[in-house]
């Protein structure tokens, strides 16, 4: 069990809500950028350069484990569409081109742009992907957690973030994520998986 807290580098409410009791049930105490005093900087914006979840989540670890000096955990995660040849991938919190920081407003930019991809396109596999990378307690290292799922016609539902209300999971019921309570999200979400996994690095130490 790990006794030191975990820094958990991310700025999204969202992640944050989900993350919580995770890392609660497993006896984690977390600590986010708010609690660490580490205000938000125009540096932060450069950090997720690279091609891959697993790249972009190490640098993230690395960089907020430098400037906290704690264990920390970084997720990098968004959605991969089989028929744009995974896009928008890594670079789906900014896909629509949208300029605006708001986080509501990107969300519903996101999700009209794919929708308006999508138009038409019988094949509208997905998938979500998540990536958490873990350094300062020994080897960093990174986990992943996928989810399947298809995209959705028009926007359903008003729970979750991000593509939730273009997102069908394969294994619910119909409903997009953005319709599902937030504990069947919980319990099927890529970020529940990659994060199940991670805890159980955590507990295990490196
Ligand atoms: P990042 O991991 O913070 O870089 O997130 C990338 C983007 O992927 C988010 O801004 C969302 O648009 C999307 N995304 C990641 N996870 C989810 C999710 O659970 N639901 C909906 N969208 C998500």
């Amino acid at each position: 069990m790990l006794r030191q807290p975990v820094l958990i580098a991310s700025r999204s409410a969202g992640k944050l809500r989900e993350l919580r009791p995770m890392c609660l049930d497993a006896g984690i105490v977390i600590v986010s950028l708010d609690d660490a005093g580490i205000p938000e900087a125009a540096a932060e914006d450069a950090i997720e350069a690279y091609a891959t979840f697993e790249d972009n989540a190490l640098a993230k670890a690395r960089y907020f484990h430098d400037l906290s000096g704690l264990v920390t955990v970084a997720d990098d995660s968004g959605l991969e569409v089989a028929a744009l040849g995974g896009a928008p991938g890594v670079f789906s919190k900014r896909w629509s081109g949208a300029d605006v920081r708001d986080t509501p407003a990107l969300d519903a930019a996101n999700n009209a742009h794919l929708l308006q991809r999508m138009a038409g396109v019988s094949d509208r596999t997905a998938r979500f992907v998540c990536v958490a990378a873990v350094v300062g307690d020994g080897r960093a290292r990174t986990v992943r957690g996928e989810v399947a799922g298809t995209v959705a016609t028009r926007v359903r539902g008003t729970g979750g973030f991000g593509y939730d209300p273009c997102f069908i999971p394969i294994e619910g019921d119909g409903r997009t994520f953005a319709e599902q309570s937030p504990q069947v999200k919980a319990a099927l979400s890529h970020r529940a998986r990659a994060f199940a996994a991670l805890v159980r690095e955590l507990s295990q130490g490196a």
